[in-house]
Parts: C-alpha cells; structure tokens; sequence
C-alpha cells in the first residue's frame, strides 16, 4: 500500500477517537479511559511508523529536512500532553480541558502532514518508493499488533 494511502487512513481513525473523547464527560470514566488508552495505543504505532520510516527519508533530502524536524517536533509535544493527561485524574475538568488542547494540537500536526509534507513527499519520491514505504509500515504495525497480543494483560 502506498505510505501516504495508509497514513491519511490511519488520521481519518485518530479524528474519529479524538472527536468521540471530546463528546465522553467526566462521569463516563470507564468510557474516557477506555477510548483514551485505545487512542494513545493507536497513535504510539502510528508516531513510530512516521519516525522509522517518512520522516528519516524526508530528513535526508535537503528540500523536506526542515518540515521533518518539525514533524519530531510535535509528536513530542503531543506526547507530553498525553503524558500529562495520563496523570490526571480522568473525571477532572482539567482532564478535560488537556484533552482538548491534545486534540487541537493532534488535528493541526494532521492537517500540516497532509498539506505541506504529503505534497512535498509526492513530489520527492515515486509511486515504488511510497509503495515500499507503505510496506515496511505495515511490517512494523503487524509486529506491534504481535507484541500487544502476547504482552500479559
Ligand atoms: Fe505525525
Ligand atoms: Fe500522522
């Protein structure tokens, strides 16, 4: 599959999760907790399969370098935020308002790949090479699936 066919299909999932948290209150604990463990499973493999494989190539091409650096960027911060909510209280108002603030920042960064760096990425690299990108992301999530499969619960 084309890289950038499975990325766009794998944000089309993130919006989805970040639009049902922002929907879920904070008498719903089990729900939030469940939906938010699923969506920081989910966007954990999907960090990696950008950070092994798009934005190294991006970073080793003069023109993309910048717009790579900037991807590692925000997925730290993103990372940090849902650090943060993880170590508040789930039925809080402040659990709330971070996990807004995590879905704004989420939906930008998709916004900014699907812009600026897809655009840059098609005209950097052929339809063979996005094809062979979009293979070894697919390796590296079949190998997560594995890993989360056997870990004990
Ligand atoms: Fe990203
Ligand atoms: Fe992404």
């Amino acid at each position: 599959m084309n890289a950038l066919t499975l990325l766009k299909e794998d944000h089309g999932h993130i919006k989805k999760m970040l639009a049902d948290g922002e929907e879920t209150t904070e008498r719903a604990e089990k729900t939030r907790t469940e939906l938010f463990e699923r969506l920081k499973g989910f966007l954990e493999v999907h960090e990696r399969i950008e950070e092994e494989v798009l934005y190294p190539a991006l970073k080793k091409k003069p023109k993309s370098e910048d717009i790579a650096y900037e991807g590692f960027e925000e997925h730290h911060v993103v990372d940090t935020i849902f650090e943060e909510l993880e170590a508040t209280p789930v039925d809080s108002p402040e659990w709330t308002a971070k996990f807004k603030v995590a879905k704004e920042n989420i939906e930008h960064h998709i916004e900014e790949e699907e812009g600026e760096m897809f655009k840059m990425t098609r005209q950097l690299f052929d339809d063979d090479e996005l094809e062979q990108m979009g293979t070894r992301m697919q390796e590296i999530k079949a190998l997560a699936k594995q890993v989360e499969a056997s870990s004990p619960a």
